[in-house]
């Protein structure tokens, strides 16, 4: 078997903290020691600027180093990595052609594992310790992809009356994915955008806990202007600013990932 994992970060609640947190576990556990590939699924391209400015990202996007260019014409997805210029950190970028996406994958053979198959070799190669996938906040057939070409999924949730809303909903959609991926499982529930002042994060915090069937995450990340700053420079905070509360939480939870997601 393979000793790469994969790991994808989905919720269709938008900005739950998908993308902030796929890059900062990324390359946090770069930071570890680890090699890791970074896949920008989402046509919004967050996970890509959060590593390059916009010029080189539109430079991406409009070449034919994007995951849209790969899943098109279903290739080896090798050839579409570049590096984040972070040591042991690679990424494949996005385009705003990704918003064709689902009909593109119409009309394929398999359609839902169009994306795995473009993973296979990348896999087999064992070079990465870990690819992690961001997802678009949408659960459809390119999602579907995300999820079959996945080991686990790590859920972001934003503890707010919404951020819990339609939880169901994406574990639901796991439990279809696992009808053609049955080795797929939930990781566990990170909470992001954590506010301990508030009243309701406790009383959502209690909810979660008590939750059956899907771990929640020991380690949470709490509201951090050094984010919004990481991300206006194209960087995770983690390398960004080390010494920052969200940095050193987001390195602990990453440790926590590391210690369940192993395959
Ligand atoms: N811990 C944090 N502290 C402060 N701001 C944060 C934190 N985490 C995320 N944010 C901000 O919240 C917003 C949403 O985060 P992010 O883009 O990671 O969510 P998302 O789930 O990827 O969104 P989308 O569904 O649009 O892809 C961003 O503007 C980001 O800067
Ligand atoms: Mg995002």
């Amino acid at each position: 078997m393979s000793k790469t994992t994969v790991i994808a970060f989905a919720n269709n609640k938008g900005g739950s903290g998908k993308t902030t947190t796929c890059s900062n576990v990324g390359c946090a556990m770069a930071m570890l020691g680890k090699k890791v590939l970074l896949i920008d699924g989402d046509m919004q391209l967050n996970l890509t600027i959060s590593f390059f400015d916009e010029e080189k990202a539109y430079e991406y996007a409009q070449g034919e180093k994007n995951i849209y260019r790969a899943i098109k014409d279903e290739r080896d997805l090798s050839d579409y990595v570049v590096e984040t210029g972070i040591e042991g950190l690679d990424i494949i970028p996005s385009t705003s052609l990704m918003s064709s996406i689902e009909f593109d994958l119409f009309a394929k053979w398999q359609r839902e594992s169009v994306l795995k198959k473009c993973l296979e070799r990348v896999r087999a190669r064992g070079y990465y310790d870990y690819i992690l996938i961001d997802s678009p906040p949408t659960l459809g057939g390119w999602v579907m992809n995300i999820m079959c070409a996945s080991d686990y999924v790590v859920i972001p949730v934003e503890a707010s009356p919404w951020g819990l809303f339609g939880l169901a909903n994406m574990f639901e959609f796991c439990n279809q994915a696992k009808n053609i991926a049955p080795k797929l499982e939930v990781l566990g529930i990170a909470i992001t955008k954590a506010d301990e002042r508030k009243k309701y994060f406790h009383q959502t915090l209690e909810t979660l806990k008590e939750m059956e069937g899907a771990r929640l995450f020991e380690n949470y990340v709490r509201v951090d202007s050094a984010i919004e700053w990481s991300q206006d420079n194209s960087k995770p905070v983690v390398a960004f600013k080390k010494n920052s509360r969200s940095a050193k939480e987001y390195m602990n939870l990453t440790k926590e990932i590391m210690q369940y997601g192993n395959r």
